[in-house]
């Protein structure tokens, strides 16, 4: 009987036999490359300006890489303050000709449009996305594009229901809004600002950030194709001069910017008195607490998703982990079994789960703050597993230890790289929860929906996650609190950001 046994079949039964937690082989997968044959990506990309691709005057070009190969993908036009005017001019006039007196029914048609070219190209974004960002294709793939399409859905729908939408009181459009948006999100967080911004009837200059502009030019193509009126959507390139540029131009109405909370300070500096509206999605340190009631394994599932996810280049990233003192070693015991069976490499494959640091800049400060923990007393955990020869790559990483008052429990890491510390009542849960100068997002995992209600009460945080995290939907909106910024994105409440309501 056991010498028919196949070659597979002893490899299955040496696996059952051995209950030691060896994943390696339990979860291989052979590669399986997502192929880019039929993304066709231009040399060189100019500026999305008054309907037309321009170069630019400031005559510059830079270069965007793939950094999980580190070879040039394509140039880019460096806008100069020049072309940003030019752009701003674009913007005003199209709001003055055409938008401000479109009915919403026919602003919605275009909104419309747009999410269906989306879709229609998905594929095409999710892999470009994927080239120029670093994130796993299955990420791009079932969420940064659906959702940027559903985006796009959502506000479409509201363009021509607006007296409805707060209270039965008339809203009047801002104008020209000037957008400057980050590299981790690049499509989406393009969708979040354009979206409700047409939708309200304001015309839109949009900056991508310097290392993922790919996608917001192939969504200039697509607004080109859907025949936007010329002007109401003009996107420029360029790294923090150029978002200076636009956010201190005198004809800009409106600004919205998501990144760092330096440069979100720095804008509203420069904007006070100005009369300007200002919304700002900047870092943020979430809590993902964890009681020691809750399902330990789908808790260790949220915490996986809560910071390992897209490199945990995510604002709203669960990076301190709280746990119940009685649950502590059990729960680090798991997630060191998980962490074992991520695979970490190229994004551009099906099976990825952690793909690559966005930029060299960005693997530096990860690298940077991570010997800062291990030079605090944190004691470091990285799975064991094979990091590309080329690009920027780090492991999944966690800290046990962590005192409170350390970089690693302060600072926003934007990286794949968890803190965990430890409570033994919901009230200090609470207070350690709360003693940060951010204000993003949190979690909670527990068996008492009473106690959800109960922390979400207490936790100072835009968005809090009840037995989950990293959840999104346009209808939901999405903000911080304290140096987190404000003001909120999807909702009404984000649309109430792109109009006034009389
Ligand atoms: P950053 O804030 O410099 O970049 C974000 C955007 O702002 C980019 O488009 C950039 O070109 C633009 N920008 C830079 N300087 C500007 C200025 N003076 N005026 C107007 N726009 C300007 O962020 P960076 O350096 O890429 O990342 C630094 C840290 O910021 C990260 O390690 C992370 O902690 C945090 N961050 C937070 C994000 C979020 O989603 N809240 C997104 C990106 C970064
Ligand atoms: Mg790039």
């Amino acid at each position: 009987m056991k010498k028919d046994i196949t070659k597979a079949g002893k490899a299955q039964l040496a696996r059952t036999q051995k209950p030691s937690l060896d994943f390696g082989s339990a979860w291989e997968y052979a590669p399986s490359p997502e192929s880019t044959d039929h993304v066709k990506l231009q040399a060189q990309y100019g500026l999305f300006i008054g309907g037309k691709w321009k170069a630019p005057k400031s005559k510059k070009y830079f270069a965007t890489i793939s950094p999980s190969t580190e070879q040039k993908l394509a140039e880019v036009a460096d806008a100069g303050a020049a072309d940003v005017d030019d752009a701003v001019k674009a913007a005003r006039s199209a709001y003055d000709t055409y938008w401000k007196k479109m009915p919403g029914k026919e602003r919605a048609k275009y909104i419309f449009r747009i999410a269906r070219a989306l879709q229609e190209k998905a594929r095409e974004f999710a892999i470009v996305e994927t080239m120029d960002g670093g994130k796993p294709i299955k990420e791009s793939r079932d969420l940064d594009v659906p959702l940027a399409a559903a985006h796009f859905f959502y506000h479409g729908g509201w363009a021509d229901k607006l007296d409805l939408a707060f209270h039965g009181r008339k809203v009047r459009p801002l104008g020209v809004a000037g957008q400057i948006i980050p590299w981790n999100f690049p499509l989406l967080m393009a969708a979040w600002k354009i979206a409700p911004a047409l939708a309200g009837g304001n015309t839109v200059v949009l900056k991508p950030a310097e290392t993922t502009p790919l996608s917001s030019l192939m969504l200039a193509q697509i607004i080109e194709e859907a025949e936007l009126p010329p002007g109401v959507v003009n996107i420029v390139t360029g790294a923090g001069q150029t978002g200076a540029a636009l956010a201190s131009h005198k004809d800009v109405n409106k600004v919205a910017f998501t990144g760092s909370t330096e440069i979100g300070k720095l804008i509203q500096r420069n904007l006070a008195g100005s009369g300007k509206k200002l919304t700002l999605e900047l870092g943020g340190k979430a809590a993902n607490i964890v009681f020691a009631d809750a399902s330990i394994d789908q808790a260790v599932e949220g915490i996986i998703n809560g910071i390992y996810f897209n490199q945990g280049h995510v604002c709203c990233a669960g990076s301190r982990l709280l746990v119940e003192e009685s649950v502590h070693d059990l729960v680090v015991k798991k997630l060191r079994d998980r962490l074992s069976t991520l695979r970490v490499g190229d994004p551009l494959d099906k099976n990825t789960d952690v793909g690559a640091i966005n930029s060299r800049e960005q693997w530096e400060r990860i690298n940077e703050l991570v010997a800062a923990g291990e030079a605090e007393g944190g004691e470091r955990y990285t799975a064991p597993c094979k990091l590309p020869s080329k690009g920027f790559f780090i492991a999944p990483t966690f800290f046990t230890g962590v005192s409170m008052s350390s970089r690693i429990a302060r600072e926003e890491i934007f990286g794949p790289v968890l803190s965990i510390m430890t409570f033994r009542t919901a009230e200090e849960a609470i207070e350690k929860a709360n003693n940060t100068m951010y204000g993003l997002s949190a979690g909670v995992w527990t068996d008492k929906g009473a106690k959800i209600f109960w922390m979400a009460q207490r936790l100072k945080a835009g968005v809090i996650w009840g037995n989950t995290f990293n959840k999104f939907d346009p209808s939901s909106p999405f903000g911080g609190y304290k140096e987190s910024g404000f003001g909120r994105e999807g909702g009404r409440q984000g649309l109430s950001a792109y109009v006034e309501v009389l």
